[in-house]
């Protein structure tokens, strides 16, 4: 167990899970013994689809999605976990004062290196009350009541839409806050595009960490007719890749998996910026024990082909699982990787 679970398990008492009126709990990792868990009415709304596969064998009360739609029945305390961008915690703040009314009860929890020793100073910019409850374990435990007067919620209002150059053309982008690379072009991935431009594919392919859709967007628009499936673990990156595809007029599965977990078909392209952090620390482990498997959901002439960072060792890993591996292009920094 992490410091914020041990940090929410000293301060259940403040949450009263056992009441009768439920609790809404946003993006909690497990914490407490299980069988308060279980008897506790409580509603676990999880943006993370491996942490939703967690906390669903334990409790059928749990909901994976961008943002809860209408709270039924009326949820009048909500704990939120400090997520570590700024403009994702407005957001959330922003929803819980639109949809959870003057009369609630709310928590903000956090570790401090996620920025909740500062949160302070954005939470009275919401609420006319805000207390620190407790602050131990490099974490803070915030209280908040009286919500002021703010600009009401909306995810319409929440997604940027953006462009890159493809081909001569502007491709549209729409993201999240909270994605990755949120409203700009990765470094990483502008050099995989690059690279896409002058080869074709055809069949069907899997943009493993999807984001919000960028590099399926330029597939799909570089190669008609090639089948496109877009998986993410990020609720806000599923959301973004579905309004990213219908924006560029590309058509694609947008699927929510932990890793492989939830993918099933064959593929002749598995495409991938991979994920490199766990928590706060870059770990090229990660993603190379995501893709363990890879192989057994590939054509026997698929190919897999990667933008990494140069000083990670992925092309030994790749050499190795595949027996080959060939470099499609580089920079100082990165280099597309394709293994077959
Ligand atoms: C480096 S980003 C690349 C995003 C996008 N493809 C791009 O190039 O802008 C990696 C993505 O992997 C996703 N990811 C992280 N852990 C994951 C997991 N366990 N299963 C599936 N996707 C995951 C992240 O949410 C993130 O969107």
């Amino acid at each position: 167990m992490g410091d914020l679970s041990r940090f929410l398990e000293r301060n259940l008492r403040h949450f009263d899970l056992g009441a009768p009126d439920p609790a809404l709990l946003i993006n909690p990792p497990l914490f407490g013994d299980s069988d308060h868990r279980l008897k506790s009415n409580s509603h676990i709304f999880l943006q993370d689809y491996a942490r939703y596969l967690q906390w669903s064998a334990l409790t059928p009360n749990c909901a994976f999605g961008a943002f809860p739609g209408t709270l039924e029945p009326v949820i009048r305390r909500a704990l939120l976990i400090m997520p570590r961008e700024k403009a994702l915690l407005r957001a959330w703040l922003s929803w819980m004062v639109t949809f959870m009314g003057p009369d609630t009860t709310l928590w903000l929890a956090g570790e401090n290196r996620a920025g909740a020793r500062s949160a302070g100073r954005l939470l009275k910019e919401w609420f006319q009350q805000v207390e620190v409850l407790d602050s131990a374990r490099h974490c803070r435990l915030y209280a908040m009541s009286e919500p002021l007067e703010t600009i009401r919620f909306s995810t319409d209002r929440l997604a940027e839409t953006w462009s890159i150059a493809l081909q001569g053309r502007r491709l549209p982008i729409v993201s999240f806050p909270g994605v990755f690379s949120h409203g700009k072009l990765d470094e990483g991935t502008r050099l995989l595009l690059e690279a896409l431009e002058t080869v074709t594919f055809q069949g069907r392919a899997l943009d493993f960490g999807c984001g919000c859709g960028i590099i399926a967007a330029a597939l799909g628009t570089l190669n008609t007719g090639l089948l496109l499936d877009l998986m993410d673990s990020n609720a806000l990156a599923l959301e973004s890749s579905r309004l990213t595809l219908a924006a560029s007029g590309v058509d694609g599965r947008v699927i929510a998996s932990n890793g492989l977990s939830a993918i099933d078909s064959s593929y002749d392209l598995v495409i991938s910026n991979p994920p490199f952090h766990r928590g706060h620390q870059t770990d090229s482990g990660m993603s190379m024990a995501m893709l363990q498997d890879i192989r057994n959901f590939m054509n026997q002439s698929g190919q897999l082909i990667m933008v990494v960072n140069r000083h990670l060792p992925y092309r030994r890993w790749l050499t190795s699982t595949f027996g080959q591996c060939d470099v499609l292009a580089e920079n100082n920094r990165y280099h597309v990787l394709r293994a077959r």
